[in-house]
């Protein structure tokens, strides 16, 4: 089983326009769809849409339309009754593929919502293999939740407790990796230089900078990262080596959610027991699965790119050299 939180969720609407977008203007757009957003959920949708056992965390209002659209994603729910509602995160694709995102605050939780989101989390790891900490942080909870949460799961369960993986950024990743070790986390690259504490933009090489920077924090701090770039493929580090595996060429509809994928297919091939290089290769099959899909659509087995993916073993710089 495979726990996911989604403590910030979101309506992901996506508009596909017929031509740029023009700040200032009025546009018609060719089409749009209104997936339940939120990277716990999205996790949890495509590892549920391999067959795989999932369950998603969720603050939701009973009243909200929100509600409606996670029902249709037919994914199992826990829902934690909350009184705000999710916030809505706006997509505009152009015919060459250009996006743009906006991506709206959360509705504040009060103390006492927080206190009962924690609760329902540590009581759905039970028995599960996996818990996933995904997204971003709500309004109103302190930038130490993922990591005070982890401590709760850890806390209740001891040896039981499922694995954590955590895909989130800023702050509430940089609390996590000070404090809670996660098993896994799984940063783009700009992810991973914000939480060293570098500046992304000045790289020349990316697999250079994200290995040097990975290798300063695995295995002591986290024990494994999967180091997501995009159209660049990903990179695995753990305490018995790194990988790198290279994405396939494939015809980009949208990349929002590539990453919730890449996630959940490391995730459903750990389940099977894949070797590292295995869980690589299933994790950038999803993510590049997921691109080829327009909005936040899970990719499901079938989507997946028919060719092998190409991962290589090799050497990192120890964290104090
Ligand atoms: N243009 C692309 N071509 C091929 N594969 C891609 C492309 N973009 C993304 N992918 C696949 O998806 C994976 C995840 O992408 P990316 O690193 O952009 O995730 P992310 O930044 O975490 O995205 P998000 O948080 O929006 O889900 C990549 O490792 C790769 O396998
Ligand atoms: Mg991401």
């Amino acid at each position: 089983m495979i726990v996911t939180l989604t403590a910030n969720p979101s309506a992901d609407r996506a508009v596909l326009l017929p031509g740029p977008l023009v700040p200032g203007e009025v546009q018609r757009a060719d089409s749009s769809r209104e997936d339940a957003g939120g990277k716990g959920v999205n996790v949890a949708r495509v590892v549920s849409a391999a067959g795989a056992p999932a369950r998603a965390v969720v603050p939701v209002n009973d009243h909200d339309p929100y509600r409606l659209l996670l029902d249709d994603t037919g994914v199992a729910l826990d829902i934690v009754p909350v009184s705000g509602r999710a916030r809505a995160n706006l997509t505009i694709t152009d015919p060459l593929g250009e996006t743009t995102k906006l991506n709206l605050p959360g509705a504040e939780l009060s103390a006492d919502e927080a206190a009962a989101l924690t609760a329902g989390v540590v009581a759905a790891a039970e028995g599960a293999t996996w818990l996933v900490l995904a997204g971003s942080l709500p309004p109103g909870v302190p930038e130490t939740f993922y990591a005070d949460l982890i401590s709760a799961v850890r806390e209740r369960w001891g040896a039981a407790a499922p694995r954590i993986a955590v895909d989130a950024s800023g702050p509430a990743l940089a609390a996590v990796v000070a404090t809670a070790r996660p098993d896994l986390i799984k940063p783009n690259h700009e992810e991973l230089a914000e939480l060293v504490g570098e500046d992304a933009a000045v790289d020349d090489d990316v697999i250079a900078a994200a290995t040097r920077r990975a290798a300063a924090l695995v295995p002591e701090r986290v024990a494994s990262a999967l180091v997501t770039l995009g159209a660049d493929g990903a990179l695995l580090f753990d305490a018995g080596g790194a990988w790198r595996g290279r994405a396939p060429k494939i015809q980009v509809a949208s990349t929002v959610g590539a990453g919730d994928s890449s996630l959940a297919g490391y995730l459903l091939a750990d389940l099977e027991g894949a070797t590292a290089p295995d869980r690589l290769a299933r994790s950038i099959a999803y993510g590049a699965a997921a691109a080829t899909l327009p909005g936040t659509q899970a990719p499901t087995p079938a989507d997946l790119p028919s060719g092998p993916i190409a991962v290589t073993a090799f050497s990192t710089p120890t964290a104090t050299s």
